[in-house]
């Protein structure tokens, strides 16, 4: 087991990575805890929930379950209400303790109920995909998404512990595999060359989930994001980085409908363009953009962008929280391992987003 120490103002906590972290989750449950409400959806549940509910009765604690639908589309208000549903009906207080056990949705999900029950409880991140492990998880975003627009209603809030199991990775689709290696290399295009390198070198290795390349990718990224988080919690700045095509993803997840294309799917596809618009923007070689659209390829992400018509792709973009005075701002790339936050010049812009294609939904 390794771990990864996340320090903010507001919250430090650990983030344990192992084989078998399920079986010893009653360890980030705190003694004085009144209650725990595991929160989960069909899917993980029928995996992991026997599991998990073992490990959680073992502190000897009242224990609840609340079940929300399984995916994206479920992301809203009507689904956080169910986790709202469930603790008032089960008359849980301040000092409950959350458990959130799924990917990013209900992860997500789970902290900003979290956040707000009588105006915040603690609660636990259980990732179970890859994306969740090495992203979502950690650094304390929480939300949903509004029919305009993704992860437009949430809270900074953080867990007070990340239990990362890297067993369960196995019973994920290899599409999923896929999507969250698209967040793993996001960390070394913008911070990290050499670790951008050996995703290079170890691609197989990751997409085939070998114990060692896959956990050490998680526990890079895990530091990597920490290191970012821990300088600013609050994306008054730095933190802006970790959003590196995300506002290309967001508007392909918008415009397809939520659920069309996976997050980290639309993630990476918005990484390669955010890489050729770096190229006309930033002066980002042509090499370089190759190696992002190989790798993301070679990771299994589309690397082609639907074609959402520009007019509509800009409009979409519009409602992206780094929008500032009507700007598009985006996070650029002047060389591999190294980002800024600039506004986009149209024109550039522009060509980027013609080089799409037409894509059946
Ligand atoms: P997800 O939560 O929808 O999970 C993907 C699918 O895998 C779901 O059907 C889920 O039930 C299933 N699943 C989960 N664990 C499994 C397992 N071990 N085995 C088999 N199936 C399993 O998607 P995701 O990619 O984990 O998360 C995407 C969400 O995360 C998006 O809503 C995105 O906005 C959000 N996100 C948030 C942050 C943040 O900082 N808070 C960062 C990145 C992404
Ligand atoms: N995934 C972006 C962030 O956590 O800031």
């Amino acid at each position: 087991m390794s771990t990864v120490q996340v320090d903010t103002p507001g919250g430090s906590y650990p983030i344990h990575i192992g084989a078998g972290r399920l079986d010893l989750l009653a360890q980030s449950i705190p003694d004085d805890a009144t209650a725990i409400a595991l929160v989960s959806n069909p899917t993980v549940d029928a995996l992991y929930g026997q599991r998990v509910r073992a490990a959680l009765e073992a502190t000897g604690k009242r224990l609840i379950f609340i079940e929300l639908p399984d995916g994206e589309a479920h992301k809203n208000w009507e689904t956080l209400n169910l986790i709202f549903d469930g603790l008032l009906q089960n008359r849980l207080d301040r000092k409950a303790v959350l458990v959130a056990l799924g990917g990013g949705v209900i992860g997500d999900m789970g902290g900003f109920a979290a956040a707000s029950y009588m105006r915040g409880i603690r609660f636990v991140q259980v990732p179970t995909t890859l994306l969740s492990q090495v992203d979502s998880s950690v650094g304390g975003k929480t939300g949903i998404n509004h029919p305009l627009g993704k992860n437009m209603v949430g809270a900074f809030y953080q867990p007070i512990a990340v239990e990362i199991d890297t067993d369960v990775l196995k019973t994920l689709p290899a599409r999923e595999i896929s999507a969250g290696l698209a967040e793993v290399i996001k960390y070394g295009l913008i911070i990290d060359a050499d670790f951008f390198v050996w995703c290079e070198q170890n691609v197989d290795a990751l997409r085939t989930l070998e114990p060692q390349a896959i956990t050490y990718a998680i526990q890079r990224s895990c530091e990597l994001k920490a290191y970012v988080v821990s300088q600013d919690e609050r994306e008054s700045g730095l933190r802006a980085i970790l959003n590196f095509g995300h506002t290309f993803g967001h508007a392909i997840e918008a415009g397809l409908g939520y659920g069309a294309w996976l997050h980290g799917e639309a993630v990476g596809c918005g990484m390669v363009q955010a890489a050729e618009l770096s190229a006309l923007t930033m002066g980002l070689t042509s090499a370089s953009v190759e190696r992002v659209r190989a790798l993301t390829q070679a990771i299994g992400c589309p690397v082609q962008p639907p074609d959402l018509g520009v007019d509509r792709w800009i409009e979409l973009m519009q409602v992206d929280k780094k929008t500032e005075g009507g700007k598009l701002r985006f996070v650029l790339l002047p060389e591999i391992g190294q980002a800024r936050f600039e506004a986009a010049e149209p024109d550039a812009l522009r060509h980027v987003l013609e080089k799409t294609t037409i894509v059946q939904v």
